[in-house]
């Protein structure tokens, strides 16, 4: 069989691993990167120079004037968020004109983001800490077949209709379990013209293109939103987001075979973060911790809330990597070690009085899992100039050696900050024929 010139990118933790860095880094190659899941509760950042982006719907290939980026059925789609998120990148000099929008993807709508809003308030103490976008709604409402796809935008009588058609039901849930005040048909038509004049052109059947792009062998990226915790099957389950945040996504996502994604590179950061709320064995409440947050900036893209941040956990990693089926790790955040004294590494859990090495299947299992952390010395050089491995200090390798080891998988990219150029490409990895070959 011919090689696939396709790599899937996912992240292998809680999300916010830092993949819109390394998608930014590695399209330059890429002729085209597709979104397969998720909506904009996504925040991908990218940074070069003084530019700092931060792209909710739109794939973080959209900074390559070539590269053509696809926003596939597997997404959920909020048309006034995309048009600003559109609006504020032509702005600032950044063509969009290369953008193309699933028929297929679903649309958030205002009920979806006043439902999950509701829903989070009633479940109080127990609430999942979402990020309010309407993505639960908007998945469910998909899964309940009365969902309205991303073609009406392409057709506003349709789009009447439809709304016509769900209005009343959300209004009624709406209404009489969470007490708001609903919505009104005409003027919510009345609010989303401006986005369907501006997004209706884009809609396309972006399976074919796909396929026809990749028949031509050209050079194809699925960028991951969320990460393997928070998939709706393999998460931190009810803590994780309505979708299939995992690489097997990106073929049902975009509408391929799965043969067709047969590289999958995990995002993974030195050490762990997550937002929202649900079981996190290495979180760390003490200085350590704090350290984390601040040195690595961990607050949310999305909502601004502060990351909870922790210690790297192999025994997640390891699972991400089964689930994901992945072959090779992005390891980004490096440099934040940076002036640790001492780096932990969970290699694996106690958990009800015995030692175990993989993650528990039960919910229960894994609130009640302690880490058992080997440690290791850090360093207190600053990463951030480095641009070749060797140059690594040694104990900064012996840690990333210690990682690769636990996970059981190579690393084939290390990122010692934000910024594009602060990218280590592993020798002979396998995204060697993805690297960055712009002129900063
Ligand atoms: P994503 O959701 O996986 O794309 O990640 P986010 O963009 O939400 O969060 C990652 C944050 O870390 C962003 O602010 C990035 O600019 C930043 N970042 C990415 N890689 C590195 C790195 O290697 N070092 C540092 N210091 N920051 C990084
Ligand atoms: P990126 O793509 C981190 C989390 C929320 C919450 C749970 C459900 O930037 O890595 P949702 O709004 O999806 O129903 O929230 O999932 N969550 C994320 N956490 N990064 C993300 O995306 C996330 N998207 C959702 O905090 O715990
Ligand atoms: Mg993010």
């Amino acid at each position: 069989m011919e090689p696939v010139n396709s790599l899937v990118i996912v992240g292998a933790q809680w999300g916010d691993e830092g993949k819109g860095k390394v998608i930014d880094y590695l399209s330059s190659k890429a002729d085209l990167v597709a979104r397969f899941q998720g909506g904009d509760n996504a925040g991908h950042t990218v940074v070069y120079g003084a530019n700092i982006f931060k792209l909710h719907h739109v794939p973080s290939g959209i900074l390559n004037p070539n590269t053509l980026c696809l926003l596939g059925n597997g997404m959920v789609i909020n048309p006034l968020v995309l048009v600003r998120e559109l609006d504020e990148l032509e702005k600032r000099g950044i063509d969009t004109s290369n953008l193309r929008i699933s028929a297929k993807a679903h649309l958030i709508l205002s009920y979806h983001q006043a439902l999950d809003e509701a829903n989070e308030l009633m479940l109080a103490d127990k609430k999942i800490g979402t990020t309010g976008r309407g993505i639960g709604p908007a998945y469910a409402d998909k899964m309940l077949r009365r969902g309205i796809r991303a073609s009406a935008l392409a057709n506003p009588e349709l789009f009447g209709e439809r709304l016509a058609e769900a209005l009343p039901l959300q209004n009624r849930i709406l209404k009489d379990i969470f007490g708001h005040p609903g919505f009104d048909l005409k003027e919510m038509i009345d609010l989303y013209r401006p986005a369907l004049e501006r997004l209706g052109p884009l809609v396309i059947d972006t399976a074919s293109l796909l396929a026809k792009q990749m028949a031509e062998g050209k050079k194809v990226l699925f960028e991951g939103a969320q990460g393997a915790l928070l998939d709706i099957d393999h998460g931190t389950y009810p803590y994780v987001t309505s979708s299939s945040t995992v690489a097997a996504a990106a073929a049902s996502g975009t509408g391929l075979g799965p043969a067709s994604v047969n590289k999958v590179l995990g995002v993974i950061k030195a050490y762990t973060t997550r937002v929202g709320e649900g079981p996190f064995p290495t979180e760390d409440l003490s200085e350590a911790g704090d350290q984390l947050r601040e040195r690595g900036s961990e607050f949310g893209t999305t909502t601004g809330r502060p990351r909870r941040c922790g210690w790297f956990d192999a025994v997640i990693a390891r699972y991400a990597a089964r689930i994901n089926g992945l072959t090779g790790l992005a390891v980004t955040k490096l440099d934040v070690l940076s002036g640790m004294e001492v780096i932990n590494l969970a290699v694996s859990y106690r958990c009800r009085g015995q030692e175990i090495d993989y993650f528990p299947e039960g919910f229960d299992d894994l609130s009640q899992c302690e880490p058992l952390y080997k440690s290791f010395p850090g360093w207190d050089e600053d990463l951030s100039r480095v641009r070749a491995y060797e140059e690594l200090p040694n104990a900064a390798k012996d840690f990333l050696k210690a990682l690769e080891d636990s996970v059981g998988v190579r690393i084939d990219l290390v990122s010692v900050g934000p910024d594009r150029s602060q990218t280590i490409i592993c020798k002979d990895s396998q995204i060697e024929i993805w690297s960055n070959t712009r002129q900063e």
